[in-house]
């Protein structure tokens, strides 16, 4: 039994696609939630600085005497190993979601979204190589949608963000593709319209969501579950205004955490 707080990171909003799944799963878990608000994106930088920033966020983290750390990014998860030389258990979101649509497939077309430095990594790919060797898979950069919902731009009512999806997406559905990994945790933020445009026919996978349940299955086998009764208490922290992160985090995770939301800077971590 651990009653000290889980940490999760992300470069910014895409990692509450895991603080959601956790809050459903493990009620009573503290969290803390750190998002790099101020050196968001992540996806478009040299591996070096990508490597750099996440041990900032780790350190920071780390600070808070979390048990267990959660990278909740599609680009750091490709770049950084497993996190061995961690004083805590760590995961990613690559692994889970890769066996997720492992599992989900019929006719073994996987598409595989992601950022720059996630689809030039092939981390994706390389996991679903090793479980379905005949996979056909068609992996796509989509290095406009981090901005878009880092900026609001997640109305499925809303033509912009639904144009930018087809623009993306659309050769994916003449390949005839089964499932689609929405590789980066910013994505889901955009399922609603990415649904519309690929259909029914197409399972999408959530990393996020994934990514909670190996990580609470993880905390059960280790024994590092809370035995708290009470709600768990969730703080966030930013590196720069909290007030775009707390609207779009509020909207996203359906209450109004405006008041668990501080700045902190870690560059000297
Ligand atoms: N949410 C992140 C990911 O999963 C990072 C997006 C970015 O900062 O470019 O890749």
């Amino acid at each position: 039994m651990d009653r000290s707080p889980i940490g999760v990171f992300d470069s910014g909003l895409g990692g509450l696609t895991v603080v959601r799944e956790l809050e459903k799963l493990l009620p009573n878990e503290d969290i803390v939630y750190f998002g790099d608000t101020a050196r968001v994106p992540y996806g478009s930088r040299s591996r070096e600085t990508i490597l750099r920033y996440a041990q900032q966020d780790m350190n920071f983290l780390l600070s808070k005497n979390v048990k267990m750390i959660i990278a909740a990014c599609g680009t750091v998860s490709s770049v950084y190993g497993n996190g061995e030389s961690l004083s805590v258990p760590y995961t990613g979101v690559v692994k889970p979601a890769a066996a997720a649509a492992v599992k989900a497939t019929k006719n073994a077309k996987i598409g595989i979204t992601g950022t720059q430095a996630t689809i030039a990594s092939r981390s994706y790919a390389k996991e679903i190589g090793r479980e379905l060797c005949d996979a056909k898979l068609f992996e796509k950069a989509c290095s406009l949608f981090v901005p878009l919902v880092e900026n609001g731009f997640v109305d499925p009512q809303d033509p912009l963000p639904e144009m930018v999806v087809r623009r993306y997406l659309e050769y994916m559905l003449e390949e005839g593709i089964d499932t689609l990994i929405l590789g980066c945790t910013h994505f889901p933020i955009l399922a609603p319209i990415i649904s519309k445009v690929m259909g029914d026919g197409v399972t999408l996978i959530d990393p996020g969501a994934e990514t909670a349940r190996f990580a609470a299955d993880m905390l059960k086998e280790r024994g590092l579950l809370s035995d708290s009764q009470n709600k768990g208490s969730h703080s966030f922290f930013v590196s720069d205004r909290t007030e775009g992160f707390s609207a779009v985090a509020g909207t996203f995770l359906g209450e109004d955490i405006s008041g668990s939301v501080n700045r902190v800077d870690i560059s000297s971590l």
